[in-house]
């Protein structure tokens, strides 16, 4: 079923498509996120990927960061005009105290390291960070040079071999929203192993605002405005499209939050501007001290 058409004009359709007006490509899109097929050959290869691929499936996620790899910093803080910036300062702030002192922290899906940034601006340099990613083209991009250590790694998260209990404190930032229920289960699951006891985490996602007006305009914002300005920036609009189509279907890190509880973690539920950005924040029950 197709929820809207928006887009170009008839005339402008007709002209052919250079790549720039990919932009109109996910203008059909079906409840199960299935973009309409398309006359442009360019046009139809990428929506034939779109659509063949399972949305959640690793592949597809790491060649979608891969191709926005050299805009996504610059999309992502003009079109957030710098709130992205902003909530992940908030979020690392809720941990600020367990920041300070020779701490050893775990970035989960940090791209170009940008939540380093915001450890920088509440911590000493004791601590190290290890940075996990999976896309190559956003690890080489990724900003090393901080007062603190930080090691990246290119490896899925999923099958990514750590010892239980190595680290004190998991962070991530924006990276929830391209998983599944399932795989959202899972990463609650390694989070809870990942932790030492007493260990404490923070991850913040985009989300779609309870408030309707809010929640309309958001929406319209992220499906149509985001890709423009990706366009305008010469990224493929059609890879900022999917993005919104994402943080629709994620919602809010309400669903997390419970599984994080279920792995017996103690979790605070944050809502970042009217909804806008949701987190979880909280702690691993160090079992020893409360016995
Ligand atoms: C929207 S970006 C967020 C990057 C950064 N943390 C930030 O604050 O902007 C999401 C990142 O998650 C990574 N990612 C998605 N799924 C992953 C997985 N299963 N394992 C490792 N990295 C993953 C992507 O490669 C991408 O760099």
């Amino acid at each position: 079923m197709l929820e809207g058409i928006t887009g170009r004009s008839r005339r402008q359709r007709s002209r052919g498509c250079p790549r720039p007006s990919l932009a109109w490509t996910g203008a059909f899109i079906s409840r199960t996120g299935k973009v309409g097929s398309l006359p442009c050959h360019a046009c139809s290869r990428i929506l034939a990927r779109v659509n063949k691929t399972p949305r959640y499936d690793p592949t597809a996620i790491r060649e979608l960061f891969d191709e926005m790899a050299s805009t996504y910093g610059l999309v992502n803080l003009i079109a957030s005009f710098g709130f992205a910036v902003r909530w992940r300062h908030q979020a690392i702030k809720q941990i600020s105290a367990a920041l300070r002192g020779g701490r050893r922290v775990v970035d989960l899906m940090s791209g170009m390291n940008e939540l380093s940034h915001s450890i920088s601006q509440y911590s000493d340099c004791s601590l190290r960070v290890t940075a996990i990613d999976f896309s190559p083209e956003m690890l080489r991009r990724a900003r090393t040079n901080f007062p603190f250590p930080v090691k990246t790694h290119l490896e899925d998260i999923f099958t990514w071999g750590f010892a239980p209990g190595a680290a004190d404190i998991v962070v991530s930032s924006f990276g929830l929203k391209t998983f599944d229920r399932n795989q959202q289960a899972l990463l609650a699951e390694r989070i809870a192993t990942l932790l030492c006891p007493g260990g404490t985490f923070s991850l913040v996602e985009i989300s779609v605002p309870p408030a309707r007006l809010l929640r309309l305009f958001y929406l319209f914002y992220l499906n149509h405005v985001v890709p423009w300005i990706g366009r305008l920036f010469l990224g493929n609009p059609t890879n900022y499209r999917m993005l919104g189509i994402y943080t629709r279907e994620f919602g809010n890190c309400c669903y997390f939050a419970e599984c994080l509880r279920q792995q017996g973690l103690q979790v605070t539920e944050v809502s970042y501007f009217l909804g806008c950005a949701t987190g979880v924040t909280g702690s691993k029950p160090d079992i020893r001290r409360t016995a």
